[in-house]
C-alpha cells in the first residue's frame, strides 16, 4: 500500500467512509477494494482465540485454540510478566490465523462477587488490574497484533447490561472505575479499545464524550481507535461525535446511512467522521503491514505455557498441613471436577480446546496411585445417595481426601449475574461430611469468583484454581503433589457471606439504575474500613515455604509534589523449598485531614513477585511519587494528597503487613476553602493559612472564648469539639462588641489568606 491514510481518506466517498465505521460481519471491518484497503479481522478474547472457522456461517463455530487461564486466574499470578507472556502467545497464535486485533484484556472492576463475568475480569483493585492489563497488551502487541482493553467503563454487572445506568460520584469513577483503563492506555498503548454496553451517569458509554474523548484521548493520550461492544450502539451519530469510531458488528447498513444523512444535513461535521476513519485506517494498515511477518505458532509449546501459567495462578488459601501430598499416601480424589474440571467461563470468551484434562487424568499419566469417587456431578446440584456414601467411606479409609469442587457452568456465565454466592448444596454437604471423617481433607476450587465456604475451618487445605485454562489438570496435579509451589495471591477479597459485600443492598439495582452507593469502598477498601472479618483477604496466598522481610529503608523520609522516594526491603525464603513471594505495598493516609467521601484505610500501590531458592534473599524496591498518595478530590476536580504523615506498609497480603515505614509528605497545595461568618473554627484552625489569625483572635479574647463557651463544665474532648464546631460568628457571643467590631477585618484577612 503506497497511499497514505490522509490520501485514502480524501479518496473515499462519504458512503465508503460511513461504511468503514462499522463491521462487515461479526469479526471483520469492511474492505474497500478499489483503494486496496483490506478488512481487519478481530477475535475474542482475553484468554484464548475464539476465531470463527473459515467456511462456517456460525460466528460461534470456532477453530481449535489454546485456552489460557481466564482473567480471574491470570490475575491471581499477581505478575504482569505472566500476563505479558500470555499476551505474546495469544498474539502469535492470532497472527497465524490472520487475526489483527485480539478483543482483550477484559478489565472491569469486580464490584460484587455476583457479577456473572467476574471470571473474565482481573480484580477488585484498579491498580492490580491496570498493571496486569498493561502486561497483556504489551505482550499481544509485541507480536504485531493489536489488543483491545474492554469494556470502557463501569461495566460491573450483567443484569440488563445493555441499558443499565451505572450511577456514581466523580471520585468513585476516577478512583475505582477508570485507573485500570488509564494504566492500560498509558503503559500498554493499545491499538484499540472497546466501550461498554451500559450507561455511565445517564449517558451510554458508546456516546460518552467525557469518557471517549476528554478522558481517553485528551487526558490519557490514546491514539488508537475505539469500537463498540457488540451491539452497544444507541445513537450512531451521537456516538461518532462523542468519539466512538467503529460500530461492531454493524447494523446491515442502517447506521451507516444515518451517518451519511447526518453529514448531508449538517448535523455531523464531515471532519469528525474523517477523524474516525483516519483512526481506523491507521490501525487497519498497521495490522496489514505486520501480518506479512512470518507467524511462528507452536501449539505444543503453548500448551506447556498454559500449564505453567496455571501453576503460577493457583492460590493456596489454607493449609494446616495436608498439602503437599506425599508419594505412598493413600489418596482419594472425590468429585466429578477431578475428571471434568471447569477451566473457563461461558460466553464470548469461550475457547474451543481439546487439550484440557482433569487432575485425575494428569495423575494417571504420571502413574500416581489415586482412588476416585465421583461423589457429586460437575454440571448440576444433585445428590445421589449411593455416590455420596461411597465417597465418604473411601475418604474415611484414606490418608488424604481431595475434593474437587466448583461452580457448574450454568451457575456462572457472561450475560447473567449470579443470584447467590453458594456452591451447589450437594458439594457443600459432601465436603462437610468428608471433613467430619477425614482430618486431611483438601478442597480444590474451580470457580470464576468467590463462593461461600461454610466448611473452610473444618478442612485442612484449600487450593483455589479459579478457571485455570486447558493446563488445569496438570497444574493442579503439580501444585497438590508439591512439584510446583503455589505462588498465586487472591486478586479479590473472599467474603464470609454475600451479605457482607459492599454493594449488597444495591446490586444489581432496579433494572434501570445501578447506584454505586458504596462509592470508593470496593473490595478490601470496604472490609478494611469496617474492620470486617473476611474468609480470605485481598492479596492472600500461601506457599510450601516461608518468607521473612527485613531492613525496610527509604532513601529519604520526606516526599514533595514533584519528588520521588524509593523504598527498599529485603525478602528471604526461609524454608526448604523454592517458592515465589509477592511483596505487596499498601499506602495509608495517616494525616488525619478529612477526605470528602471518606478515607480509604490503605491502597495497593506496588507489588512484585520474586522467585527465591531456599535460603536466598533479594532486595525489592518500589519508587513512589505524590501520585501514589493522592485521592480524587471532586471539589478540586483533581487528584490531591494532604500534607502530613503517610504509612508505607509492606506485606504478604493486605491483612498480613510485615513492616510499616512512615513517610512525610510536604506540599503547599491546598483544597479550596470559602470563608464566611459561618465557617466552623475547626476548619480554620486546621488550615495553616487561616489558623494563625484565628488563634490570635481567640487568645486576645480570653478564656471563655478559647473554651468555646464550655466554661470547664465539660470533659476536655467535648470542649474541643465545641470549639471545633463553633462558626466564626459565634465568637461574638463570647467576645461581645469588641469581637463584633474586629470580625469584618478578620474575615477579610482570612479571605485574602485562602485566595493567595
Ligand atoms: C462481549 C465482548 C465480546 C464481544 C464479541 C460481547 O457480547 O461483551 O466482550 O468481545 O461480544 O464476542
Amino acid at each position: 500500500m503506497t497511499a497514505t491514510v490522509e490520501e485514502l481518506v480524501r479518496s473515499l466517498t462519504l458512503e465508503e467512509k460511513a461504511g468503514l465505521c462499522s463491521g462487515a460481519d461479526f469479526w471483520h471491518t469492511k474492505a474497500v477494494e478499489r483503494l486496496g484497503i483490506p478488512a481487519l479481522k478481530v477475535s475474542d478474547g482475553p484468554h484464548g482465540l475464539r476465531t470463527q472457522k473459515s467456511g462456517s456461517d456460525n460466528p460461534n463455530d470456532s477453530i481449535e485454540a489454546v485456552c489460557y487461564p481466564a482473567g480471574c486466574a491470570a490475575a491471581a499470578s499477581f505478575d504482569p510478566a505472566l500476563t505479558r507472556r500470555l499476551g505474546e502467545a495469544l498474539g502469535r497464535e492470532a497472527r497465524s490465523v490472520g487475526v489483527g486485533v485480539v478483543l482483550g484484556p477484559a478489565i472491569n472492576i469486580k464490584r460484587s462477587p455476583l457479577c456473572g463475568r467476574n471470571f473474565e475480569y482481573y480484580s477488585e483493585d484498579p491498580f492490580l488490574a491496570g498493571e496486569l492489563a498493561a502486561g497483556f497488551i504489551q505482550g499481544v502487541q509485541s507480536e504485531g497484533v493489536g489488543a483491545c482493553p474492554k469494556h470502557f467503563a463501569a461495566n460491573s454487572q450483567e443484569t440488563r447490561r445493555m441499558t443499565a445506568n451505572s450511577r456514581m460520584d466523580a471520585r468513585t469513577l476516577q478512583e475505582i472505575y477508570l485507573p485500570a483503563f488509564e494504566a492500560a492506555v498509558r503503559e500498554g498503548d493499545p491499538w484499540t479499545l472497546m466501550c461498554s454496553y451500559n450507561r455511565v451517569n445517564g449517558t451510554y458509554a458508546s456516546e460518552h464524550t467525557q469518557l471517549l474523548t476528554e478522558i481517553l484521548r485528551d487526558r490519557w493520550g490514546f491514539t488508537g481507535f475505539t469500537m463498540s461492544d457488540w451491539g452497544a450502539v444507541n445513537d450512531r451519530v451521537r456516538g461518532v461525535a462523542a468519539g466512538l469510531d467503529l460500530e461492531m458488528p454493524g447494523s446491515g447498513g442502517v447506521n451507516d446511512a444515518k451517518l451519511v444523512e447526518a453529514v448531508r444535513a449538517g448535523t455531523l461535521d464531515e471532519a469528525v467522521l474523517d477523524k474516525a476513519v483516519t483512526r481506523i485506517l491507521n490501525i487497519v494498515l498497521r495490522a496489514a503491514d505486520l501480518a506479512a511477518r512470518p507467524a511462528v505458532f507452536d501449539k505444543g509449546a503453548d500448551h506447556a505455557l498454559a500449564v505453567q501459567l496455571a501453576k503460577e495462578s493457583g492460590v493456596l488459601v489454607r493449609n494446616l498441613g495436608a498439602l503437599p501430598l506425599q508419594e505412598g499416601q493413600n489418596v482419594v480424589y472425590i468429585g466429578a471436577f477431578a475428571d471434568a474440571p471447569r477451566y473457563q467461563g461461558g460466553g464470548s470468551s469461550h475457547v474451543n480446546t481439546p487439550a484440557a484434562i482433569g487432575a485425575r487424568e494428569a495423575a494417571r499419566r504420571l502413574g500416581r496411585q489415586v482412588r476416585y469417587a465421583e461423589g457429586f456431578p460437575a454440571d448440576r446440584d444433585q445428590r445421589d445417595e449411593q455416590a455420596f456414601l461411597r465417597a465418604v467411606s473411601l475418604a474415611e479409609e484414606a490418608d488424604v481426601a481431595v475434593i474437587f469442587a466448583g461452580l457448574p457452568e450454568v451457575f456462572e456465565s457472561e450475560g447473567a449475574d449470579r443470584r447467590h454466592m453458594r456452591l451447589p448444596d450437594c458439594q457443600n454437604n459432601l465436603i462437610a461430611r468428608v471433613a467430619a471423617v477425614q482430618k486431611n481433607t483438601v478442597v480444590v476450587l474451580h470457580t470464576g469468583a468467590p463462593v461461600e465456604c461454610p466448611w473452610a475451618e473444618d478442612v485442612s487445605a484449600v487450593l483455589c484454581m479459579y478457571l485455570a485454562g486447558e493446563g488445569v489438570g496438570e497444574a493442579t496435579d503439580a501444585l497438590l503433589w508439591g512439584e510446583a509451589n503455589p505462588s498465586g495471591r487472591l486478586p479479590e477479597t473472599w467474603p464470609l457471606r454475600l451479605e457482607d459485600t459492599p454493594c449488597y443492598l444495591d446490586y444489581p439495582g432496579d433494572g434501570i439504575t445501578a447506584d454505586y452507593r458504596e462509592g470508593v469502598f470496593v473490595g478490601y477498601r470496604w472490609y478494611d474500613a469496617r474492620r470486617m472479618p473476611v474468609r480470605w483477604p485481598f492479596g492472600h496466598g500461601m506457599s510450601y515455604t516461608g518468607f521473612v522481610y527485613r531492613n525496610a529503608t527509604l532513601d529519604r523520609d520526606t516526599l514533595t509534589e514533584d519528588g520521588s522516594v524509593t523504598l527498599r526491603v529485603k525478602v528471604r525464603n526461609s524454608g526448604a523449598v523454592a517458592g515465589a513471594e509477592v511483596v505487596q505495598l499498601y499506602v495509608s493516609d495517616a494525616t488525619g485531614c478529612p477526605v470528602p467521601g471518606g478515607r480509604v484505610p490503605q491502597v495497593l500501590r506496588g507489588f512484585q513477585k520474586v522467585p527465591l531458592a531456599p535460603g536466598q534473599e533479594c532486595e525489592v524496591s518500589f519508587t513512589l511519587t505524590a501520585r501514589d498518595l493522592r485521592y480524587y478530590n471532586a471539589d478540586l476536580q483533581d487528584w490531591y494528597a494532604a500534607p502530613g504523615r503517610y504509612e508505607l506498609r509492606l506485606g504478604h497480603s493486605s491483612r498480613d503487613i510485615r513492616i510499616t515505614v512512615p513517610l512525610q509528605f510536604v506540599t503547599s497545595r491546598h483544597l479550596p476553602l470559602t470563608v464566611d461568618e459561618n465557617t466552623p473554627l475547626g476548619i480554620l484552625l486546621a488550615d495553616d493559612r487561616t489558623a494563625g489569625p484565628v488563634r490570635r483572635m481567640l487568645e486576645a479574647n480570653g478564656q471563655a472564648m478559647a473554651n468555646g463557651g464550655g466554661d470547664g463544665l465539660m470533659p476536655p474532648d467535648a470542649m474541643a469539639q465545641m470549639l471545633d464546631a463553633m462558626p466564626l460568628r459565634g465568637l461574638v457571643n463570647f467576645g461581645g462588641p469588641q469581637v463584633a467590631e474586629a470580625l469584618p477585618a478578620l474575615l477579610e484577612t482570612l479571605r485574602r489568606a485562602v485566595q493567595s
